[in-house]
C-alpha cells in the first residue's frame, strides 16, 4: 500500500472546489484497474469472508459491495480496502433499505399515502440511522417512477401515479437519507431509481418494454427524478426496462442529455442488477463487450452486480472504443461521493456513532406513519369507528389478521417480523378482557381456495357484535417480478365476504395489500373498509386504534383504485380528448336498449362495461369527522409570469372528533400548446382540526408551478386561463378561475 493524501483536516477542505482537488489528485495516481475497480461493485454473497472477494478488493478491483449488512463483516472488508489496496480507497456498501430496516415503516405506497413530508422524511431518517449502524452507506432508495398500472408489482414501491406527489415525497426520503451532510453520522446515500420509464411496462409485466412518447416522459415520468437531483441525490439507478427502443442502460438520451447537460447532475449512476450483461439479452448488444461499451458511453459510471465492466473495460480502452476521459468522469463521480461521505476519515462502522433513537421512539415513528397512510374507502352509516363500550365481542377473520411477516410488505430484508404487531394482536392490546375476540383464521393464505373453514368463520361472525374481516395479499404478491394480471381479492377471499355477510353483523374489511386491488364483487357487501396497504411493524397497533376511534384515518389514495382491470391505466390527470365522457352520454352496458343502432349510444371516451369513473380516485379517503370547504379565493385574478398566487379557503371539521385532514390543490390549463391534463396536484396540506374548528388553508401558487414541456419538449410557461379546485380528493368541486399572463408582452394587462 502506499500513502495518499486523502485526508482532510480543516473545515476549508470541504468546500467544493477542494473537494475536486482531492478527486483530481486521486484520480491521478490510479492506474486504469484500479479506475475500472472502482466502476466496479458485486454482491457479498453468502461468505463476505470468502477468499475471492477479499482478494479483488485488496487488488483494488472492486469499489462497491452490495448486501454486506454485519457491521464486523463491513468492517473487516473495508479493513481490505482501506489497509491493504495500493491507494486505500474505502468501498461503498449498498443495501436495498426501501421502507425501514429493522423497524418496518409501511410500504413506499403506503408511506405516499399519508400526504405527508415531514413524516417520510422522518421515517427515512430513522431508517438511514438503523441502516447505518449495520454498516450500509448506501440505499437503493427512493423509487420514483411514476407508477399506474397496479397490476405492475412493484407499484408497492412506488410513491403513486402522480408527478408532484411522487417528487415531493422523493425528495423528503431523500433528505431524511442524506440529512444535510452527507458525511454526518447516521447518514447514507440514496439512489433515486429506475431512471426512466420503469412504471409504464406494458400491461404491468415487470421488466417488459416500455413505450412513453418525449413529451410525456418529461412532463410526467422526469420530474421526480429532476426533483431529486435538484435536492442533491447523490446516485441514480438505471432502469432494467427498455425505453422506446434503447433500455434505460444504455440511454445515452437520459443519461447524457437529460441528465447530465439539462439538470447538471454530479452524482454517479449505477446500472440495475446485471442489467449491463442484460442489454445482449435485449437484443441491444452481441456480447459483453458491446454491453459495457454501450453502457459506459452512454453514462453509466458503476456496473452492480453484471462483471461486465470488470472483465471489458480495459480491453475497451486499449482498443480505443471507449475513451480515458469517460473513464476518468464515471470515477470522479464515484470518488466524489465517497470524499462527500467522510470515508477517507472514517471508513469503519463506530458502534455508537449514528444517533441513538430508542426502539420506542422508532416504533412511535413506524406507528404514526402506518396511522397516517391508511385510507378508510367506504363507511356505510358510520360503521366505523367501532365503540368499546357498545360492542362486547368481535369476530376477528382472515388469512391476514395475524402474519407479523406479511403485513411487513415487499422488500424487506433486514426487518424484524418479531417487533411486529399484527392486527389480532393491535386489538387484543387495545381491548383487553373488555370486548371478546374470536378469532378464525378461514383462510390458510390469501390464495386459498379451499372453504372448510369458512362455517367457523360465519358461526365466529353469528356469535360476534361485529365482524373485521383480515383480507388482501401477502407480501410475495406484490414487488419485483411479482405482476398480477387479476388484481381483485385472490383466493376464495370473495366467497368468505358474501359467507360472513350472512352473518348480518357490521362487516368491517381491513385490506392488506402491496397494491390497489379490484374491490368491485366485494365493496356492495362490505360496510366499510380500510385500506391499509402492507402497513409494516407497528401496523396492528395503528389498525386497532383506527378501528376503534382512538384515531380517526386520514390517508389518501396516491393512486386510482379501478373498477375494472379493463380500465387500466386509469388515473386522474387523463386528457380530456375530444369526446369527454359523462355521466348522461357513459350508458351502461345493463342499460343498452334492445337492438339499438350503434349510434345511438356512447359516443364519448368510456367502457360500455365499467363507465369512465374509478372505484375510487385519486386523493380519495374518508375521516371519522366530516370536512366542508368554503370561502375559496385568490389574491389577485390574474397571476404575472413570475409572481405567486396565494389561494385560501375555509376548512372546518363539522364532525364530532378531531382529525386530520389533507387538503388538495388542482389546476387545469384550460387551453395549451400541447393538450393538458383534466387535473393536476399542484399542492396539498395536512391539517389537524378539532371538532367545529375552522381554519383557513392557503398554498402559494408560483407561475413556474404551472410550467409544462410544450409541442418542442422544452420547458413552457403559458399565459391562459386556468381553473383550480381546492378539496379532500381529486374530485374536489369547489371551484375558482385565474389567468396566467405575461406582464412584459406587449398588450398584457394584469
Ligand atoms: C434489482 C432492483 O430492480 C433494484 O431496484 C434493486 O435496488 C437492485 N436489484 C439491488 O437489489
Amino acid at each position: 500500500m502506499i500513502t495518499v493524501n486523502t485526508a482532510a483536516t480543516d473545515p476549508s477542505e470541504k468546500s467544493p472546489a477542494a473537494l475536486e482537488r482531492r478527486v483530481a489528485a486521486l484520480l491521478a495516481r490510479m492506474t486504469l484497474a484500479e479506475k475500472i475497480g472502482q466502476m466496479s461493485q458485486v454482491h457479498a454473497g453468502e461468505g463476505v469472508a470468502a477468499t475471492p472477494l477479499r482478494e479483488d478488493i485488496g487488488a483494488g478491483r472492486i469499489g462497491a459491495v452490495l448486501n454486506a449488512v454485519d457491521p464486523h463483516a463491513v468492517n473487516a472488508l473495508q479493513r481490505v480496502a482501506v489497509e491493504e489496496s495500493r491507494l486505500g480507497i474505502p468501498l461503498l456498501f449498498g443495501r436495498d433499505v426501501i421502507h425501514g430496516f429493522r423497524t418496518v415503516l409501511p410500504i413506499p405506497l403506503g408511506q405516499a399515502a399519508t400526504f405527508n413530508p415531514g413524516l417520510v422524511r422522518e421515517g427515512a431518517r430513522i431508517a438511514a440511522i438503523e441502516a447505518a449502524a449495520a454498516g450500509v452507506n448506501w440505499t437503493f432508495a427512493p423509487m420514483i417512477d411514476i407508477a399506474r398500472d397496479p397490476r405492475w408489482g412493484r407499484i408497492a414501491e412506488s410513491l403513486g401515479e402522480d408527478p408532484y406527489l411522487a417528487s415531493r415525497l422523493g425528495v423528503a426520503m431523500i433528505e431524511g437519507f442524506q440529512g444535510e451532510d452527507l458525511a454526518a453520522p447516521g447518514a447514507i446515500a440514496a439512489c433515486a431509481k429506475h431512471f426512466a420509464g420503469y412504471g409504464a411496462s406494458e400491461s404491468g409485466r415487470d421488466y417488459a418494454t416500455t413505450n412513453v412518447p418525449e413529451n410525456e416522459l418529461r412532463n410526467v415520468y422526469l420530474p421526480p427524478f429532476r426533483a431529486a437531483v435538484d435536492a442533491g441525490v447523490a446516485t441514480l439507478m438505471t432502469s432494467f426496462s427498455d425505453l422506446n427502443g434503447v433500455p434505460g442502460t444504455a440511454n445515452a438520451f437520459l443519461l447524457r442529455q437529460v441528465l447530465r447537460r439539462e439538470w447538471g447532475f454530479r452524482g454517479f449512476v449505477v446500472s440495475d442488477w446485471g442489467s449491463i450483461p442484460q442489454l445482449s439479452v435485449h437484443g441491444l448488444t452481441a456480447d459483453d463487450a458491446d454491453a459495457a461499451c454501450e453502457a459506459v458511453t452512454a453514462g453509466v459510471d458503476m456496473d452492480m452486480a453484471g462483471g461486465a465492466y470488470a472483465a471489458q473495460l480495459a480491453r475497451l480502452v486499449e482498443e480505443g472504443r471507449v475513451s480515458l476521459e469517460v473513464i476518468d468522469a464515471a470515477v470522479a463521480c464515484i470518488l466524489r461521493l465517497k470524499f462527500r461521505l467522510g470515508l477517507f476519515e472514517r471508513p469503519y462502522v463506530e458502534p455508537g456513532r449514528p444517533p441513538a433513537v430508542a426502539l420506542d421512539e422508532r416504533l412511535r415513528i413506524a406507528k404514526q406513519v402506518a396511522l397516517e397512510s391508511v385510507v378508510l374507502l367506504k363507511n356505510d352509516a358510520g360503521t366505523l369507528p367501532l365503540s368499546r363500550t357498545g360492542i362486547r365481542s368481535i369476530a376477528v377473520i382472515g388469512p391476514l389478521a395475524d402474519e407479523p411477516y406479511e403485513q411487513l410488505g415487499t422488500w424487506v430484508f433486514d426487518g424484524d417480523p418479531a417487533l411486529s404487531i399484527t392486527g389480532l394482536q393491535g386489538l387484543r392490546d387495545l381491548l383487553g378482557t373488555g370486548v371478546e375476540i374470536r378469532y378464525v383464521r378461514a383462510l390458510e393464505t390469501s390464495r386459498s381456495r379451499s372453504t372448510v373453514g369458512f362455517h367457523e368463520a360465519l358461526d365466529a361472525a353469528r356469535a360476534s357484535d361485529a365482524v373485521i374481516l383480515f383480507l388482501g395479499e401477502e407480501s410475495i404478491l406484490s414487488g419485483e417480478a411479482h405482476s398480477r394480471a387479476d388484481i381483485s381479492l385472490p383466493g376464495a377471499q370473495a366467497e368468505l365476504v358474501r359467507r360472513v355477510r350472512e352473518a348480518g353483523k357490521p362487516l368491517v374489511a381491513v385490506i392488506l395489500a402491496g397494491r390497489p386491488l379490484v374491490l368491485t364483487d366485494v365493496i356492495d357487501d362490505l360496510d366499510a373498509v380500510l385500506f391499509a396497504w402492507h402497513p409494516g411493524t407497528m401496523g396492528g397497533a395503528a389498525l386497532a386504534d383506527l378501528l376503534f376511534g382512538a384515531e380517526s384515518p386520514s390517508g389518501k389514495l396516491p393512486v386510482t383504485f379501478p373498477r375494472a382491470v379493463g380500465q387500466i391505466p386509469i388515473y386522474y390527470s387523463q386528457k380530456r380528448g375530444g369526446k369527454p365522457p359523462s355521466a348522461e352520454s357513459a350508458v351502461l352496458i345493463d342499460d343498452i336498449p334492445v337492438r339499438a343502432p350503434q349510434t345511438s349510444i356512447g359516443n364519448t371516451s368510456y367502457h360500455l362495461d365499467a363507465g369512465y369513473r374509478p372505484l375510487f380516485p385519486f386523493g380519495h379517503g374518508l375521516s371519522y369527522a366530516t370536512f366542508d370547504y368554503s370561502n375559496l379565493r385568490l389574491d389577485r385574478p390574474a397571476l404575472c409570469i413570475g409572481e405567486v398566487l396565494t389561494v385560501s379557503v375555509d376548512l372546518v371539521n363539522t364532525g364530532c372528533v378531531a382529525a386530520d385532514e389533507v387538503a388538495q390543490l388542482y389546476v387545469c390549463d384550460l387551453v395549451g400548446n400541447v393538450t393538458r391534463p383534466v387535473r393536476e396536484l399542484k399542492g396539498f396540506r395536512r391539517v389537524r382540526l378539532a371538532p367545529g374548528e375552522t381554519v383557513t388553508v392557503s398554498f402559494r401558487l408560483q407561475s413556474e408551478d404551472l410550467a409544462f414541456f410544450g409541442r418542442d419538449n422544452t420547458l413552457i410557461v403559458e399565459p391562459g386561463e386556468f381553473h383550480l379546485w381546492v378539496g379532500g380528493s381529486s374530485e374536489a368541486g369547489l371551484r375558482a378561475a385565474f389567468r396566467l399572463v405575461d406582464a412584459d408582452a406587449a398588450g398584457a394587462s394584469p
